[in-house]
This record gives C-alpha cells, sequence and structure tokens, in this order.
C-alpha cells in the first residue's frame, strides 16, 4: 500500500519527508524505491521536461499526461500532481474541476501555489475529497509579478506574513505545505506555527521535509542552477558520452553487431537469394525484418 495524505501528516514531529519530483514513469520507478515519501509531479515539468523558460506555460492536459505515467509507476509513495497556473486562481468551481481532473490521471493529491488569498480554492479542493498540498515563500508561477526569484522571510514582517499564509492554509485543510525559498529562521518558525509537516525546497532544515527537482538531484539540468538544489550525480557526462558512443558506432560501422540483430530460420536466407527478391528492381519488398521479428 502507498503512502496517503495522512501517513504524511503523522510524519511531522516523527520522521523527516522526503519527497523528490518525477514526470515519466522510468524514472520515477528508480525513485520509487521505498525510501521516497511523495513523488511531487511538479509543473518544474514545463521547465526541465519541455524546455519552457517558466512554469507558468503548463497546462491540465500535461500535468495530467505526467501524473498518469508517474502513478503506473509507483508502488509506495504518495503522488502528488502540481495544480497548473490558472487551473485554480479564477474560482473554486475551476479549482475542484482540475483537481479532479488530475485526480483521475492517478493523483492522490494536488499542490497549488498561494497563501490566504489562495486559501478558499485550497478549502473547496479538501472540501471535495482531494487532499491538498500548499505552497508558499517563492512561487514560481507569479514570481515574475510577485518580487521575482528572491528568497522570502527575510524581515520579520515577511516572516509572520508567511506564518499567517501557512495558518490559514491549514485551517482551510492542507496536509502539508511547501515553503520554497524562505530565510531559514522564518521558514523554522512556519514550521512552529503550523500543525501539518512543511516540506522546504531552499529553506534550511528546520522544515519537517525536503523537496528537490529531480532533474538537479541528478545534475541533468544546467538552464538555471539553484544554490539551494545540491547535486548528488551528475549524470549530464554519461549521458552525452554514451549517445556519442552510440553514434559514434553507428558512423564507423560497428553497432550493431551480429548479436543486436535477429537472422532468418535455417535455409530461408538461400530461399530468399535463389527468389532473388530484395534486389534493386526485383519489388521484392527489401529485406528488413518486419516489426514481430
Ligand atoms: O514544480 C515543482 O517542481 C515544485 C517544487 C519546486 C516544489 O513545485
Amino acid at each position: 500500500m502507498h503512502k496517503t495524505a495522512g501517513d504524511i501528516r503523522l510524519m511531522k514531529g516523527a520522521e523527516k519527508i522526503a519527497a523528490v519530483t518525477a514526470y515519466d514513469y522510468a524514472l520515477a520507478s528508480l525513485c520509487d524505491s521505498g525510501s521516497i515519501d511523495v513523488l511531487l509531479v511538479g509543473d518544474s515539468a514545463a521547465m526541465v521536461v519541455l524546455g519552457q523558460d517558466g512554469t507558468a506555460g503548463a497546462t491540465v492536459g500535461q500535468m495530467c499526461m505526467f501524473t498518469s505515467a508517474v502513478a503506473r509507476a509507483r508502488k509506495n509513495a504518495m503522488v502528488v500532481a502540481d495544480m497548473p497556473f490558472m487551473s485554480y486562481q479564477p474560482g473554486a468551481e475551476t479549482a475542484v474541476r482540475s483537481a479532479g481532473r488530475l485526480v483521475r490521471a492517478g493523483a492522490d493529491a494536488v499542490k497549488i501555489e498561494g497563501g490566504r488569498s489562495m486559501a478558499p480554492a485550497a478549502r473547496a479542493i479538501a472540501d471535495a475529497g482531494v487532499p491538498v498540498m500548499g505552497h508558499i515563500g517563492l512561487q514560481p508561477q507569479t514570481s515574475a509579478l510577485s518580487g521575482g526569484y528572491r528568497a522570502r522571510g527575510r524581515t520579520a514582517e515577511e516572516a509572520r506574513d508567511l506564518a499567517e499564509d501557512a495558518r490559514s492554509l491549514e485551517e482551510a485543510g492542507a496536509f502539508s505545505i511547501v515553503l520554497e525559498m524562505v530565510a531559514r529562521e522564518a521558514a523554522e518558525a512556519v514550521t512552529r506555527a503550523v500543525g501539518v509537516p512543511t516540506i522546504g525546497i531552499g529553506s534550511g532544515a528546520g522544515c519537517d521535509g525536503q523537496v528537490l527537482v529531480l532533474h538537479d538531484l541528478l545534475g541533468i539540468y544546467d538552464r538555471i542552477s539553484p544554490r539551494f538544489a545540491k547535486r548528488y550525480a551528475e549524470l549530464a557526462p554519461s549521458v552525452s558520452g554514451a549517445v556519442a558512443a552510440y553514434a559514434a558506432e553507428v558512423k564507423g560501422g560497428l553497432f550493431p553487431a551480429a548479436g543486436h540483430s535477429f537472422g532468418m530460420d535455417g535455409g530461408e536466407a538461400e530461399r530468399l537469394a535463389a527468389a532473388g527478391a530484395g534486389n534493386a528492381g526485383t519489388g521484392g519488398g527489401g529485406s528488413s525484418p518486419g516489426p514481430g521479428a
């Protein structure tokens, strides 16, 4: 049985929560080894998978596709899907409908960005029976409109504001809250202010858990590399090296070797040659194996 919102909530104060983003079947399967508690289908997919400049361009349709791939892969972790920009801001009904699409695609819960102003959307989603995760601090969907890409909670006033936001999300029914790029001391204060777990990204060790973007953790995305995103591997050179080695072998005639292909049944090659099939101009249809070969 995989983890649920209730399990994540109970981890506060008992065990740190380890979350990582995932967007596709193969990597989600590798991530879901049992030690990860939450697979977050982040709208960071718009950047690291789709190559866009920010997250605001993600659509519900795209997020449903990523979510269904991750949900097919997971066995242990909870799957949380990001609700894309403008899929919940217009009002409660839009929010509930969008959340419903993500749940039908395989999400166990959804995440929305925003504090007090988004509490009504959080409440509507939670009341509809869909567990909801909040996300405050830096909010990438709207960061260009709200102060740009900078840490939040650097002043006492900002920290108090964040704690208010967190409390209103908790009251609205959020089961956990992501704190993105929040000053350490402010993140600790917010974590103390709420009864639900906080999951930090760039917000220090005082949060109840941590989340990282998988492509940062693996070292396979270089367009932005935030200071807080610790790289646990440098896979980019391995990937580029493997692909370059493949191309060189194709061009040098070294790949495929006999062991990478299939021969005809005994005597069939001779029959083919005797019939003259496969020679130019015979109309024999060529000699490449069919899809079932
Ligand atoms: O989209 C995402 O990957 C996220 C994380 C940065 C928390 O929201």
